[in-house]
């Protein structure tokens, strides 16, 4: 179905705990892709579906070494695992280093990711910038999500990034805001994101919510399906969904 590509400029904006959040409530089927070149954390970070750890042995490494004679989507699912609660991820690298040998995986991987059957793919490609070749999967993306937190470096980063992303690419931002200035902080990107001339789909917002990130660190349970982090996550994958399906005018 279609490729989703989450990332950010430069910082860690919580990129990965967004991923995660999404990954739980998208309404369709999905599977999470570590697609990070620095590295995966969800295996140090989320029981397996069984309530042991996640195998950080079996996952994008593994399909690399396989995908080297050929990278057909049906392939990608014998990569996978699950998480508790049942999402599908498909575990990062273990460190940085093996990005160095993988670089001619993003293209084939992007393709087979956006031609994947029957499930949606929300890949978190970490910051963009440091690996050219991650275009490669960008590329392929029916959208790019680029998360920022409101402060001024951040945004600042945010805006040269959009400069630099091809214009072919359909993007949507999301800031990362507090709660008690929500819609402000967001009003406040949208500003300077259209100041930049760069078409955008849409800018919009998730919550700042230091107890629901924790939660996604842990055990899932009910408090965090009431955590404000995962409420607003729902607002979210239902305009990234439907902004898949029918595009929006952009801004
Ligand atoms: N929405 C949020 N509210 C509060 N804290 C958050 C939120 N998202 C992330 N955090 C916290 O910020 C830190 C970085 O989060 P995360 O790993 O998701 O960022 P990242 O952008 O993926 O970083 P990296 O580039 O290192 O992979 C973590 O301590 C996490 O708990
Ligand atoms: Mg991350």
């Amino acid at each position: 179905m279609a490729l989703i590509v989450l990332a950010a400029d430069k910082g860690a904006p919580g990129v990965t705990t967004a991923a995660t959040a999404l990954g739980a409530v998208w309404p369709r089927s999905v599977l999470l892709a570590e697609c990070d070149p620095a590295g995966g954390d969800l295996a140090y970070r989320l029981p397996a579906q069984d309530g042991g750890v996640l195998n950080p042995g079996r996952g994008l490494l593994t399909l690399g070494a396989t995908a080297r004679r050929g990278l057909r989507p049906e392939q990608i699912h014998e990569h996978t695992q699950q998480i508790v609660g049942g999402l599908d991820v498909l575990a990062g690298l273990t460190h940085g280093e093996q990005a160095a040998g993988l670089t001619w995986l993003w293209g084939p991987l992007g393709r087979a990711f956006a031609a994947l059957p029957g499930a949606d793919v929300l890949a978190d490609c970490g910051r963009l910038g440091g690996h050219p070749e991650m275009g490669e999967l960008v590329s392929e993306a029916a959208l790019v999500v680029l998360f920022t937190r409101a402060s001024l470096d951040h945004v600042a980063h945010l805006r040269e990034r959009l400069q630099v992303l091809p214009s072919s690419v359909q993007v949507a931002v999301v800031v990362i805001a507090d709660p008690r200035q929500y819609r402000t902080t967001i009003d406040e990107v949208r500003r300077i994101v259209m100041a930049t001339g760069r078409q955008v789909a849409f800018v919009t917002g998730i919550a700042h919510d230091p107890k629901g990130a924790e939660l996604l660190r842990g055990q899932w349970g009910g408090r965090l399906d009431r955590s404000l982090l995962i409420r607003t996550a729902r607002e979210l994958a239902g305009r990234l969904a439907a902004q898949i399906r029918a595009p929006e005018h952009a801004l």
